[in-house]
């Protein structure tokens, strides 16, 4: 059975998953409307990703004893005017979702919750993977800069990439 502390907390991660699942949704919609289809591709199966984040959320709360919130979700920012400004966005927020998870760990470890703790860990492992893929896609834009054939090859060579 879940603490009332705990369970809060996973409620809150699912919240922060669930905004996760949409930004990247609105940003995939942006991609395809700015003419890059490879970016949309990669942000729309990055949303895809971000959901089952919140599932695994979901079920894990629900099967422990707790009561999972399906919350409302407000409109994302769309506030960027390049991708290199998109992909800042991204890892910013990556690191805020990091933090959080960070968080919900030290939560676990001071209720002695160890089963979550365990179950944490996955998310522990994606963040670290997801912080590593943004910070190369940014390194990769940096050296791009304003040079249109370099940005036409990045799009192609993200179709292909998974989400992380
Ligand atoms: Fe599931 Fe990228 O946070």
């Amino acid at each position: 059975m879940l603490s009332k502390e705990i369970e809060t907390a996973l409620n809150e991660q699912l919240v922060i998953e669930a905004k996760s699942s949409h930004s990247y949704l609105a940003w995939a919609s942006w991609a395809e409307n700015a003419g890059y289809p490879g970016i949309a591709k990669f942000m729309y199966a990055h949303s895809d990703e971000e959901r089952q984040h919140m599932l695994k959320l979901l079920h894990y709360i629900n099967e422990r004893g707790g009561k999972a919130v399906v919350p409302a979700l407000d409109k994302p920012e769309v506030t960027f005017n390049t991708i290199t400004e998109l992909f800042n966005r991204l890892l910013e927020h990556e690191r805020s979702v990091t933090a959080n998870i960070n968080e919900v760990v030290g939560l676990c470890l001071s209720n002695r919750d160890y089963s979550t703790h365990n179950f944490m860990q996955w998310y522990v492992a994606e963040q670290l993977e997801e912080e590593a893929l943004a910070t190369d896609l940014l390194d990769r834009l940096n050296l791009i800069g304003n040079d249109k054939s370099g940005m036409y090859m990045f799009d192609r060579d993200i179709m292909t990439m998974r989400g992380a």
